[in-house]
């Protein structure tokens, strides 16, 4: 399953040594770097901006991810396009023109992703699914790392990737929170493409050996 990206989540990185360990984790062979915008109001927690983004533009050649936990996200995403994002997903229960939003994102030369919680239907996705370049399903309620994977998630992936097959899209699935080893390899046999981990690469002593774990847990 060589398609499996890896996207390590800089939420639970060394923030006053950035550089280094996105710099570990690209070394390893990590596919993208998940940064997660938390605006303290859409979520409990605050975190970065775009002036980060654009520093971390300039340490990495990797694809920049970034997940856009916040009420106004259609705001700033000019913004966080100027600064080096090269992904952009928005949470399809706050935007409320999610079709303009996602035109806005490509227009602007980024791919566009819409993001359901755990307890949000499938069903929102309906009309969307053929304007969205991925759908990020959150395993987790979003505004923490290190929380427990939520089970039900599990068979909810297999449900998209069966929504996305039998329209015969190109639409990557990206999952993210509480993934780890012991659960990387369901996930993609359910059908998850783009794999989001936080405390499991950067809680770990050697980051850059957490990255090449996953992936060969993955695949099995
Ligand atoms: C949670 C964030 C995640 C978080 C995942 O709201 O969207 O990206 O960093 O962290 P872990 O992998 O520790 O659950
Ligand atoms: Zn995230």
């Amino acid at each position: 399953i060589t398609e499996v990206k890896i996207a390590p989540s800089i939420l639970s990185a060394d923030f006053a040594r950035l550089g280094d360990e996105v710099g570990r984790v690209e070394a390893a062979g990590a596919d993208m770097i998940h940064v997660d915008v938390m605006d303290g109001h859409y979520v409990p927690n605050l975190t970065i901006g775009p002036p980060v983004v654009a520093a971390l533009r300039k340490v990495t050649h990797l694809p920049l991810d970034v997940h856009l936990m916040m009420t106004n996200p259609d705001a700033f995403l000019k913004d966080f396009r100027e600064a080096g994002a090269d992904s952009i997903s928005v949470h399809v229960e706050v935007v409320h023109h999610l079709h303009r939003t996602l035109d806005a994102i490509r227009a602007l030369g980024a791919r566009p992703g819409v993001v359901l919680n755990p307890g949000t239907s499938l069903a929102l996705l309906d009309e969307i699914l053929p304007f969205t370049d991925f759908v990020l399903l959150m395993t987790v309620n979003p505004g923490f790392g290190g929380q427990r994977f939520i089970e039900a998630c599990l068979p909810k992936v297999a449900r998209l990737r069966q929504m996305i097959d039998a329209r015969g899209l190109q639409v990557a699935i990206e999952v993210d929170g509480g993934i780890g080893r012991h659960n990387i390899r369901a996930l993609v046999e359910q059908g998850a493409t783009w794999i989001v981990a936080g405390s499991s690469i950067f809680g770990a002593p050697d980051p850059g050996l957490a990255v090449q774990q996953l992936r060969a847990a993955a695949t099995g």
